[in-house]
């Protein structure tokens, strides 16, 4: 069988999680690369075996088309997509995109469209739905069928060493950059949401002390989600812990069973007179990158259960209720997930 040959863009913390998958699969080639940070760029370059390095993506597409890379893995700071994903679908190269896919929805709407057009392969980074876990909990609520519960999602930790997370506007936010898991897990449990409310809260994390002098980011926010068949969620994001953590994950709270999802961890299932704990046994960014590699492979996009049109409904999600933080109001989506 021939090797798929794999070009990556940006070679930080991410894609090294990538590469650590593709190394793994025995069908798969790294052949070219493009990073700006020369030691990154080598490092990368060393683990994979990949000789063809590129400063940035300009330099990459430039050399490079769908003759002679089958994917690419683009793992970039939220405001570094410039025209990346675009030169790859114009280029009819598939690519797996790292969330949150941007911060300008009117660039992923335009994206997008061309997606489509072009009927190109697509993945986006929510390796959470491929959790052994996650599909137990899928499993319990379709045995249930509630007819409403609540939902508490947390996700409540510290600041990401990254620099671009230190600023709301290089980031989007906790919500935004790292609460989207489980955002995006809401919307593969309950569909997609109607509505979102959101407050947020800063003061606890000193720039300057606690964090970077720049940071201005929220400490925490906590928005309500509702969704149809009266399920309500709230979800919780905060960054400002510093020696101890609470329970982060999902709790769904059904008449006759509580799922108490820890994040990536276990699962605990309660019903009347018995308890179970279940630990996660797949390693789910290796299955995401094999379901992608797959799909192309065969051109199958019925193996990826977040293509890129999907995905930008959990960005719009969680845009929604920035926007809700920033106005006070309820934020309403249409069944799109646009708000105005
Ligand atoms: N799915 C997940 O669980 C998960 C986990 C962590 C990060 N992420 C996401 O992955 C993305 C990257 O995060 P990270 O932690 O790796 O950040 P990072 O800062 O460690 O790495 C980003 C890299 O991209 C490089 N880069 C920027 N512009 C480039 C260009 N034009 N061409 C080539 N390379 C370029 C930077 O030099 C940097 O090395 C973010 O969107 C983040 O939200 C996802």
């Amino acid at each position: 069988m021939n090797k798929l040959r794999v070009g990556l863009i940006g070679c930080g913390g991410r894609q090294n999680a990538h590469i650590k998958s593709l190394l793994q699969l025995p069908d798969v080639k790294v052949v070219a690369l493009a990073e700006p940070v020369e030691q990154r760029r080598e490092a990368a370059a060393q683990a994979t075996g990949a000789t063809r390095l590129y400063e940035n993506h300009k330099a990459l597409f430039e050399k490079e088309d769908a003759s002679t890379l089958d994917a690419l893995f683009i793992a970039v700071e939220p405001t570094a997509h410039t025209d990346i994903e675009e030169t790859a679908v114009a280029k009819g190269i598939p690519f797996l995109v790292e969330k949150p896919m941007t911060l300008n929805l009117a660039q992923a709407d335009a994206l997008a469209a061309q997606i489509r057009k072009k009927n190109l392969i697509t993945a986006v980074g929510f390796q959470d739905r491929y959790l052994d876990l996650m599909e137990q909990v899928r499993t319990v609520l379709e045995e249930e069928k509630p007819t409403g519960c609540l939902v508490n999602g947390a996700w409540i930790g510290g600041i990401p060493g990254v620099w671009w997370w230190q600023k709301k506007s290089t980031c989007g936010g906790q919500l935004v950059e790292q609460n989207i898991h489980l955002a995006d897990g809401l919307r593969w449990l309950f569909g997609d949401p109607l509505s979102v409310y959101a407050v947020n809260g800063r003061g606890i994390v000193v720039p300057g002390k606690t964090a970077s002098a720049e940071y201005d980011t929220d400490d925490y926010s906590v928005c309500i989600y509702r969704f149809a068949n009266q399920v309500t969620a709230t979800l919780e994001s905060a960054c400002y812990s510093r020696s101890v953590r609470p329970n982060c994950g999902l709790v769904i709270k059904l008449p006759d069973v509580i799922i108490d999802y820890r994040l990536r961890n276990n699962l605990i299932l309660t019903r009347a007179g018995s308890t179970t704990d279940t630990p996660r046994k797949n390693d789910q960014t290796c299955d995401l990158d094999r379901n992608f590699l797959l799909a192309v492979r065969n051109n199958d996009p019925s193996l990826i259960r977040s293509p890129y049109a999907d995905a930008l409904r959990s960005l719009k999600m969680t845009m929604g209720a920035n926007r809700s933080m920033e106005t006070g109001d309820v934020v309403r989506f249409d069944s799109e997930c646009n708000f105005s």
